[in-house]
């Protein structure tokens, strides 16, 4: 399966079976984590067989059912974190499924569990993403409409691509609230204002990026024009 194969099969999977992850799963995991962090400059964290993270009983919306694998959000804090966590977890999201795994980004309903996990001084835990052999594969999201997250005028085909892609992403509550724009022969993306946007602003950059081709995400965030 491709990355793109990937953007189109992932779905949010809350309920896990009991297959441990494979010793090639986690090494080509922990490999692009690897790649990622010194990228990124985060410090993202694949835990294996620990349960704890998911038996806590609070309100939240959503179930979760043998979750025993993760990824904890884990960077430094300041500008531009929750987009980086976005950008590199779902290049990781879209990994995993290219190796028969499931996901869900899971920014409220877990428990933080310190034993598990190395936060070091300056640095954040933002949420986690729930890893394994699904009981399911999941279904697709209802979606907004293209005109509904762009601006711009005669968009060329992979603009359009990278968009459809983006819409096929995650976001907190399936919000969609970003907007692409197409402008002076340049792609830019903004969050709307909502829970964990600028999160879901790197987690559809990233889509977008994969399927159009085009590189701009990162430089956006370093020029800071979002
Ligand atoms: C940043 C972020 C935080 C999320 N937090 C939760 C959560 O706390 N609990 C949950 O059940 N789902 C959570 N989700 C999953 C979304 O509800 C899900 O991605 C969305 O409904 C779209 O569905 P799909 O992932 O199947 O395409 C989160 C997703 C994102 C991107």
């Amino acid at each position: 399966m491709t990355i793109n194969e990937a953007i189109l099969a992932r779905h949010s999977v809350r309920e896990y079976t009991n297959a441990p992850l494979t010793a090639v799963q986690i090494k080509t995991l922990n490999a692009d984590i690897d790649r990622c962090n010194e990228e990124g400059a985060l410090h993202l964290q694949l835990v294996t067989d620990e349960p704890h993270c998911f038996q806590a009983e609070k309100p939240h919306y959503g179930k979760f059912r043998n979750v025993r694998n993760y990824i904890a959000l884990i960077g430094p804090r300041g500008k531009g974190l929750d987009e980086r966590l976005g950008y590199y977890g779902e290049r990781i999201v879209l990994l995993a499924q290219t190796l028969e795994l499931n996901t869900c980004w899971v920014g409220l309903t877990y428990k933080k569990t310190p034993n598990a996990l190395r936060i070091d001084k300056g640095e954040v835990l933002r949420g986690v993403i729930a890893l394994g052999v699904g009981a399911t594969q999941g279904v697709q999201h209802r979606s907004k409409s293209f005109e509904a997250v762009t601006e711009g005028t005669d968009f060329p085909n992979w603009f359009r691509k990278g968009v459809e892609a983006a819409l096929l992403a995650p976001t907190a509550i399936n919000q969609q609230k970003f907007r692409f724009k197409w402008q002076d022969g340049k792609v830019s993306v903004r969050a709307g204002i909502g829970f964990f946007a600028h999160m879901d602003l790197g987690i559809v950059a990233y889509h977008f990026e994969v399927a159009s081709g085009q590189s701009f995400f990162l430089n956006q965030l370093r020029t800071g024009k979002e």
